[in-house]
């Protein structure tokens, strides 16, 4: 199947962007390890990443369209967004929260997820790996619930 893989704010800027906390990969490398595990388990990815809260929530909208699974770092939304969580509570598919950085060492705004309320699991702090350990457990939760 599907598995939808959705980046929020200034991901764009991944590799030049604090790369003490963010490392020095880009979201290109991001996106390229993302479907070599894909492909290796027979999934197909659609990558986005957006500075727009509204793009975001669309393609949750044609996740659902899709029946697909979701991997989402909604980077700074994660903190704000009501109406993120609630596109996700519109979803029945498996959803994985994924953050580069471990967001409970940092400042105490970010050890609260919107998001959290609804993904089956969070993965924070293992650096971009989080990715790619978040799209096997999709994988998994989709071999799962399957005939
Ligand atoms: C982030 C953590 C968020 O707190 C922050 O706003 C980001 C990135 C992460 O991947 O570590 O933009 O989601």
């Amino acid at each position: 199947s599907t598995i939808y893989v959705l980046n929020g704010p200034n991901l764009n800027l991944l590799g030049k962007r604090q790369p003490p906390i963010y490392g020095h990969e880009t979201l290109a490398d991001v996106e390229r390890d993302c479907r070599r595990v894909a492909d290796e388990l027979g999934h197909q990815i659609r990558f986005h990443q957006s500075n727009r809260e509204y793009e975001i929530i669309d393609w949750i909208h044609e996740a659902r369209e899709d029946g697909a699974g979701i991997v989402i770092n909604p980077a700074a939304f994660t903190h704000t967004s009501v109406a993120i969580l609630d596109a996700l509570n519109t979803f029945e598919q498996p959803v994985i929260e994924v953050h580069i950085s471990n967001v409970h060492k940092r400042e105490s705004f970010r050890h609260h997820s919107y998001v959290s309320l609804r993904a089956d699991g969070v993965i924070a702090g293992l650096g971009t790996e989080g990715y790619q350990l978040a799209i096997r457990r999709i994988a998994t939760l989709i071999k799962m619930s399957g005939p």
